[in-house]
């Protein structure tokens, strides 16, 4: 198979990388930042490279062959049918739903979320003068789900928009398409915009499970629903970001590209061509890819079911563990495992501080030594 081999370090270091530069200690294994530590398919760097034989790097738009691939990609790996029109490029999710919180009603208007959730979205809202209103995920069969009855009852008449993130960061919960199916219609019965968060699509985990588009879930509701997706998870391309929404509705549509008008900087040339050779030539090296998270998530189930003061639900998808930290008897649990030479992201960022956030896309070797030090440190205090 024609895939770099993930076994394989390849040392960040020098490379400004945001996750590698954070710790000024050089013992601490960073396993924080959603990105992952495999170098991208190949066949990605090579499209870029021949791209750079062209000596401008001018204002670019989306290449016809782009939209098609992205289509293909949506029918093809998804299931679901869009139309080339529904697209709007960004230059990645989170300036997206930037975007759209502007869309949500007036001021002081509210956008809901389900808690914990990955921390832009969780912000946003009142970042563009929104009320945030957190509805909780409730805890059933080792798994995270929508509480439908405080879903209801959390809509007023200020409510005007649904961040859903889907898979959820940072459970790793996968919705069934029957869930989304309430979700949407939920949000159309009550004229609240559904945003879609679908960056995890492609990371799926559990063995048997699909990812289905809220989009295809609710077919019949998609001109309420804006999705937002993106190769940048897909393919470790986060630094090469080409991202895009899909808003079937017109009027939306055209509410979107405005409010990401001079403010939403357009695609960098690159991350077009980065983001069409992913869809086109990435699909075996992403199957190795999921094969071999598979096996890092199985070592780490493994090593935190040895370790009874800490606990970690199912992931379904996502190279993400959600790690209850709450039993181990420290102030900090964060600083804690910081100081054992382990950088992991604060659960409180996402609105739970009982957890941890373990970011496992890395060569197994780095993931033991992370999981030795968290052990040995959990040891300690046991
Ligand atoms: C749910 C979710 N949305 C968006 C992003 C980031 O999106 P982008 O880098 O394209 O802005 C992340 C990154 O971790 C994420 O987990």
């Amino acid at each position: 198979m024609n895939h770099p081999c993930f076994d394989q370090p390849v040392s960040r270091r020098n490379t400004a990388s945001i996750k590698w530069n954070k710790y000024a200690d050089p013992d601490v294994i960073p396993m924080w930042v959603a990105d992952m530590e495999f170098a991208t398919e190949p066949k990605i760097i090579e499209a870029m490279t021949d791209r750079l034989q062209h000596p401008i790097l001018g204002y670019t738009s989306a290449p016809a062959d782009l939209k098609t691939a992205v289509i293909n990609y949506l029918s093809d790996r998804h299931d679901w049918q869009i139309d080339g029109d529904w697209l709007v490029w960004l230059p990645g999710v989170v300036p997206g739903v930037a975007a759209a919180c502007t869309m949500a009603g007036d001021v002081n208007d509210e956008v809901i979320v389900f808690s914990p959730i990955y921390h832009p979205l969780r912000y946003l809202p009142e970042m563009k003068n929104r009320n945030r209103v957190d509805v909780p995920l409730q805890y059933v069969n080792r798994r995270w789900t929508i509480d439908f009855d405080a879903f209801k009852e959390a809509i007023t008449p200020r409510s005007k928009m649904l961040l859903l993130c889907s898979p959820h960061n940072p459970t790793g919960t996968m919705f069934s398409s029957e869930e989304l199916r309430r979700v949407a219609d939920i949000c159309s019965d009550n004229n609240i915009l559904l945003v879609s968060d679908e960056i995890h699509c492609d990371l799926v985990l559990h063995p048997s499970k699909t990812h289905c588009p809220t989009g295809r879930a609710a077919s019949d509701r998609q001109n309420n629903i804006l999705t937002l997706m993106s190769p940048s998870k897909t393919f470790n391309l986060a630094g090469a970001n080409c991202s895009f929404a899909v808003i079937p509705d017109p009027a939306i549509r055209e509410r979107f590209s405005s409010a990401c008008l001079y403010t939403v900087p357009i695609v960098p040339t690159l991350s077009y061509t980065a983001a069409q050779a992913a869809y086109q030539h990435g699909w075996e090296w992403h199957q190795a890819l999921i094969d071999y998270l598979r096996g890092n998530l199985a070592t780490l189930r493994a090593a935190v079911d040895d370790m009874p003061l800490l606990s970690m639900d199912d992931i379904e998808s996502t190279y993400l563990g959600w790690i209850n930290t709450s039993r181990i008897p420290v102030e900090d649990a964060h600083d804690f495992f910081l100081k054992a030479g382990v950088g992991l992201s604060p659960g409180a960022q996402f609105g739970d501080a009982n957890f941890q956030r373990l970011n496992f896309a890395c060569c197994r070797e780095q993931l033991n030594q992370g999981i030795e030090k968290i052990a040995k440190a959990v040891n300690s205090v046991t």
